[in-house]
Order: structure tokens, then sequence, then C-alpha cells
């Protein structure tokens, strides 16, 4: 497939790193440093590019939103159109401080999303995942317990998109329901979030929280 990702930072960067070098072909965009675009594309060593949000969301199959909720709306300006695309966000709808959550409880941040582009195709995913376990997840991906990640969604053929990419990423895709069960994953993100920095383990312990056990 081909992935744009919308936000280069320590989630994007990643997740657009493992899918290049899963196959798929990406587009790196939205950060301060044209340099750094065109670096993650080069170490990737996959078939990767840098570029403006508007190139990475051209003649994407999805387009990847990791960036914080402040910069939302910039991004999404910066795109242009999202009409019929499938977007998958990570982007947790938190404070400028980082200290809450500013959506929560009746919505979430992946609704809000949904209502500034209408005609995109929202999914939920990888918000519940610390990006310091992306790349040994990735590693062990041919092993029989993969991690567990949640996602959520609307569209059908969105979530079909979205469970692909979780899967080529080494997770096992669970399917939570309708866009609206973000209300519960979001704040779900928030404890991954202590548990994996505020407690010894670090975020390996968020990682062993999320993995289904041996059968
Ligand atoms: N990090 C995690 O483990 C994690 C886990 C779950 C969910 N999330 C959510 O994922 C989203 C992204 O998090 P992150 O940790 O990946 O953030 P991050 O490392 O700060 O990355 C954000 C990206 O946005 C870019 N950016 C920021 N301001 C910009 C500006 N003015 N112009 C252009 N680009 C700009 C950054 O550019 P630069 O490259 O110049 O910094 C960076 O590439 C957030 O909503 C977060 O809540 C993160």
């Amino acid at each position: 497939m081909r992935i744009g990702i919308l936000g280069s930072g320590l989630m994007g960067g990643k997740l657009g790193t493992l899918l290049a070098r899963g196959g798929h072909d990406v587009v790196f965009s939205y950060s301060r440093s044209e340099g750094k675009l065109e670096r993650l594309a080069r170490e990737s060593r996959g078939r990767a590019s840098a570029g403006s949000p508007a190139d990475a969301a051209r003649n994407a199959d999805a387009a990847l939103l990791a960036v914080h909720w402040s910069r939302v709306d910039d991004v999404l300006r910066q795109v242009g159109t999202l009409s019929g695309k499938v977007v998958i966000t990570c982007s947790l709808p938190m404070s400028k401080d980082d200290s809450r959550l500013v959506i929560a409880n009746t919505s979430s941040g992946a609704e809000a999303l949904a209502g500034k582009i209408p005609h995109a195709h929202v999914v939920s995913a990888f918000g519940t995942v610390p990006s310091e376990v992306l790349f040994s997840v990735f590693a062990g991906r041919r092993r029989a317990n993969r991690p567990s990640l949640i996602y959520c969604g609307d569209h059908a053929r969105a979530k079909r998109v979205a469970a692909r990419l979780i899967r080529d990423l080494g997770f096992d895709p669970l399917d939570a329901g309708p866009l609206r069960m973000a209300r519960y994953t979001e704040p779900f993100t928030m404890l991954v979030a202590q548990l994996a920095y505020e407690r010894p383990g670090g975020p390996g312990l968020a990682y062993q929280f999320e993995r289904r056990p041996a059968r």
C-alpha cells in the first residue's frame, strides 16, 4: 500500500520506517526539518520518500495522522483534501502541556477528527502503544503470540486497511467496534502511558500489558 505519514515524530517516524521495511510505499511529511524527513526516508531502507503533507496524502491508500492535537488543524490545512481517504489516527486530544485529555467521556479525539474531515474514513489505532516498543514488536512479527492492538472505526474498508497494517507491524488487530469506542481507548492510552513512563520497567511494561497469553 501507499502510506502517507502526517507527522514524522516518535510515532510517525517509527511507524513509517517499519511500514516501509514491511514492503509499503511510504511518504514522510510534517516536520520542522526537511533533512529529518529525508533521513527517515533513507534509513527506512524501503520504498520511502520525503514530501509535503499534500504529497503524502496524494494517491495514499492510507494516511497516518501522528501529530500533537494542537497541530491537527495545521496539518489538515496543509494536506488539502482527504476526501474518500482512509485516515488512521494515533493523535490523542491532549492539552498543550500534555497534562490531560481535552475531549473525553461524551466524545473522543477520533470523533472530533472525523467531524473535521467528514468525507474521509477515520480509524483510531496505535494510540495504545508506546513508540518505544514498535521496533521490537516488528522484529518478533513471525512469533505465534503477538501483542494485540485495539482499533476502532465506522467504515468497513478503512478498518480492513488498518487491520492489515497493524498485522504487518507485528500486532494482532483487535476490532473494538465503531469509532465512538475511542471514548474508551483514548483514556486507556493514558493508563498505558502512565505504566510505560512512570513505573519501573518502562515502556516494556505496557507492551506486556497488551500481550496475549501464549496458547
Ligand atoms: N510517542 C508515543 O509513544 C505516543 C503513543 C501513543 C500516542 N501518541 C500520540 O501520537 C501523536 C504524535 O506523538 P509523537 O510522540 O510522535 O509526537 P512528536 O514526536 O512530537 O511528533 C510530532 C511531529 O509533528 C511535527 N511538528 C510539530 N510541530 C510542527 C510544526 N510547527 N511544523 C511542522 N511539523 C511540526 C514534529 O516535527 P519535528 O520532527 O520537527 O519535531 C514531529 O515530526 C500525539 O498526538 C501523541 O499523543 C504518541
